[in-house]
């Protein structure tokens, strides 16, 4: 009788239990407060897990918790957001942590990643790809799934709250969101290859001033096993940022804007992240990345808002370009050359520029 009544009580009082940092068995965690996080202390899982609600208002609109597994073997997280489906709700995320971070931008001598990661509305695990996606519109989930890095001309700011430049890699999204820059960008020329995917690269600002960098791929991924170092390096080769920029923090996670229902994603035991520098005891030759030339094609949808992930305070700076040319390792001489092209057109446009100025 007894046991009977503490097991229906718990099961009603779960739900609204006073969201704390829970650790059943001792093996696994659940973070359900907006910044809760948890640091696993296991050398094949040095992960730092965080809940990181950041949005302002989230949690009025719905919840979120993030269950580590066996010290990090393997982790997920559940949520249902209504409100506002234009605001990010959350990223929650793994952060590679310890993590030779931070580093020159052109010392990144290989960026590891490995994962198999699933994305369902709760009840349709074991349904098919259609039924799937069916629930997906049906409940509204506006998300991704991605790696997010920050980026300083300070090296200790770049390891803090708010970096001025963020990148992303996009593997997975609803059609319903896109990233920002997405109708300024040239995605058909910054094309490259990684994994057997080609991902395009977007750009633009967010609200917070933050120059934000996503290359998405051109197809869903649900899972990956490669060095995705080559679409880092592709930045400051073509000039688009300088290589002399610190990197000071390096995630993974799924960045949530709207799930009408209960909807969970998943990242399967085996998984790894990790960055290596040059001249780390781990170093191998760089991997070149096949560059494409001007052959995707945009998948045009209606305009939904653009989407950023840092909770973050204004930012000031943005580094300047150093206009870097790619060295060995660009696969695309047809690339080299109009990027060569291109500076050279635009030095001597800034040249007769200064004549006239001076003339005048
Ligand atoms: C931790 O979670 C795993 C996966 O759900 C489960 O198999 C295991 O029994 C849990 N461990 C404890 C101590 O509850
Ligand atoms: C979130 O938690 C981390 C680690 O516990 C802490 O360093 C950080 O300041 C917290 N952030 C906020 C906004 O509370
Ligand atoms: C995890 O480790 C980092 C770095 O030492 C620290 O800043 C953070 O507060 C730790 N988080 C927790 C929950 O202990
Ligand atoms: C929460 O929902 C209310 C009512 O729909 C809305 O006014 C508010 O903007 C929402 N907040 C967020 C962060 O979505
Ligand atoms: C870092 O990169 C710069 C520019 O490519 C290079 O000159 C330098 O040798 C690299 N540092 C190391 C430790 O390899
Ligand atoms: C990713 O999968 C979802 C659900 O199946 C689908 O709606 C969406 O169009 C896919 N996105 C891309 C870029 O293929
Ligand atoms: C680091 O960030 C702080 C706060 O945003 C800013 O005031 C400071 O100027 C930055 N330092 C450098 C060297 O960029």
């Amino acid at each position: 009788m007894k046991a009977a009544f503490g097991g229906w009580c718990l099961a009603l009082l779960a739900p609204i239990w006073p969201p704390v940092l829970a650790q059943d068995g001792g093996n696994n965690v659940t973070l359900c407060q907006a910044n809760d996080s948890f640091n696993s202390t296991s050398a094949s899982t040095p992960y730092e897990f965080n809940n990181n609600v950041w949005g302002e208002g989230a949690l009025d609109n719905g919840s979120q918790c993030l269950s580590v597994f066996d010290e990090g073997a393997s982790w997920s997280v559940t949520y249902q957001f209504t409100g506002n489906p234009e605001l990010v709700k959350s990223f929650p995320r793994m952060k590679v942590h310890p993590s030779r971070l931070p580093v020159l931008f052109w010392n990144i001598s290989a960026l590891d990643f490995k994962a198999d990661w699933s994305i369902y509305v709760q009840g349709t695990e074991n349904s098919s790809p259609e039924e799937q996606a069916q629930a997906y519109d049906e409940t509204y989930v506006r998300q991704n799934a991605a790696i997010d890095v920050f980026l300083s001309d300070d090296a200790w700011n770049s390891t803090q709250v708010g970096p001025p430049i963020e990148i992303m890699i996009w593997f997975w999204r609803t059609p319903t969101i896109v990233p920002l820059g997405y109708f300024e960008s040239t995605p058909a020329v910054d094309t490259v290859e990684v994994d057997g995917m080609d991902f395009s690269l977007y750009h633009g600002w967010n609200a917070q001033g933050q120059h934000v960098f996503s290359w998405l791929s051109e197809s869903n991924m649900t899972s990956t096993d490669a060095d995705y170092s080559p679409l880092l390096r592709y930045i400051w080769q073509k000039g688009l940022l300088s290589g002399a920029l610190w990197l000071g923090q390096l995630e993974f996670g799924f960045e949530v804007m709207h799930a009408g229902e209960q909807t969970v994603s998943q990242v399967k035991p085996g998984y790894n992240l990790h960055l290596i520098r040059d001249g780390d005891s781990d170093d191998r030759p760089k991997s070149t990345a096949i560059v494409q030339s001007a052959t995707s094609t945009r998948a045009a949808s209606t305009a939904p808002s653009p989407t950023v992930t840092s909770p973050s305070e204004p930012a000031a700076t943005t580094s300047s370009s150093a206009g870097r040319l790619a060295p060995a390792g660009m696969a695309s001489n047809r690339w080299f050359d109009a990027t060569c092209l291109a500076a050279l057109l635009s030095g001597a446009v800034l040249f007769l520029i200064s004549i006239l100025h001076i003339d005048s």
